[in-house]
């Protein structure tokens, strides 16, 4: 059974075909309106989510299938006690391919070993969340055209945001990226990243605290909220929340092709006021995120059926 756990249980083939079936969908939505006719997929959410959650709705709907599911923990069995392993092998009763939100790293892992339908992980704690980072590749082709020779700026909370994770583990495959790590010391991206990823393969990056100093230099800018939820201490969190917002003035220095990328929910990062310049793609990005879950839950269902 083929679940998606992490990025990298996807192929640089299987990501490249899974962005050509989303180009299709989007230039032909109606050759796929029966793609997942009776089937039925269970979003299983113990964690907030609008984007993740709706998304992977609306796309099962506008592949014909149906959907179910549960929105919080506490609306499902976990609030009296049931393991995500018996949830797992319950749901798949019920459903055709499950998607799974959780607080804890590795949830989505345990749930994909007892099921007996696919599993797609849509973001296990400070760990990952490889649909963003698919919804960002087909943001990053549409907008940009290539994977290679980029200059990536990621900036904000580089510790918690595990979509700043994916994302890295997924660009590192491609050749000429240049990472530059915008953050304050206290949330600089994990050294288990920058010892299996950025230095294993030689991808250059560098650290920096200072976004408008190096702003000119980007190809693409992925701005990222301050997570909140992970912080131990609330003093820290009030500290750092407010610590990179970007506005119309530090974007004077930037490149006039330069892609403005977040995988939302924004809080302060982001002036609104940037939302009408042509170089603002967060939500761009947002619909993306549909048409590239409705070529993954396509690939998933086929290889099931197999
Ligand atoms: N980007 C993202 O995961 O958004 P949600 O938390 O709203 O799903």
């Amino acid at each position: 059974m083929r679940h998606l756990i992490g990025i990298e249980d996807l192929s640089v083939g299987e990501i490249e075909n899974l962005i050509a079936v989303a180009e299709d969908i989007i230039a032909n939505p109606k050759k796929y309106n029966k793609v997942a006719e009776g089937k039925k997929l269970a979003t299983l959410f113990y964690e907030p989510s609008t984007r993740t959650r709706l998304s992977f709705e609306s796309a099962m709907m506008e592949l014909g299938g149906n959907v179910l599911g549960f929105s919080e923990a506490q609306s499902s069995s976990a609030a009296k006690g049931e393991s995500v392993a018996d949830t797992a092998k319950v749901i798949s009763c019920f459903a055709d391919i499950m998607v799974m939100r959780h607080f804890k790293e590795g949830a989505p892992m345990v749930a994909s070993l007892n099921a007996t339908v696919p599993v797609i992980n849509a973001g296990d704690g400070g760990h990952n969340h490889p649909t963003q980072t698919l919804t960002d590749l087909l943001t990053i082709k549409m907008e940009k055209g290539r994977f290679n020779n980029l200059t990536v700026g990621l900036c904000g909370d580089l510790k918690f945001g595990r979509t700043v994770h994916s994302l890295i583990t997924a660009l590192s495959r491609y050749t000429g990226i240049n990472f530059v790590l915008i953050s304050p010391e206290e949330l600089k991206i994990p050294e288990y990243l920058k010892d299996e990823v950025l230095d294993a393969k030689g991808i250059p990056y560098r650290e920096v605290t200072d976004l408008e100093a190096v702003i000119g230099e980007l190809d693409i800018l992925y701005m990222t909220r301050v997570q909140k939820e992970r912080f131990f201490n609330e003093q820290d969190y009030i500290r750092l929340k407010d610590i990179y917002i970007l506005t119309p003035n530090k974007l004077r220095h930037a490149k006039e092709d330069l892609c403005i990328m977040h995988p939302l929910p924004r809080v302060n990062e982001i002036s609104v006021s940037i939302d009408k310049d042509p170089r603002a793609c967060y939500f761009k990005q947002v619909l993306y995120g549909k048409y590239i879950r409705m070529a993954l839950i396509k690939m998933l269902l086929e290889e099931a059926d197999k």
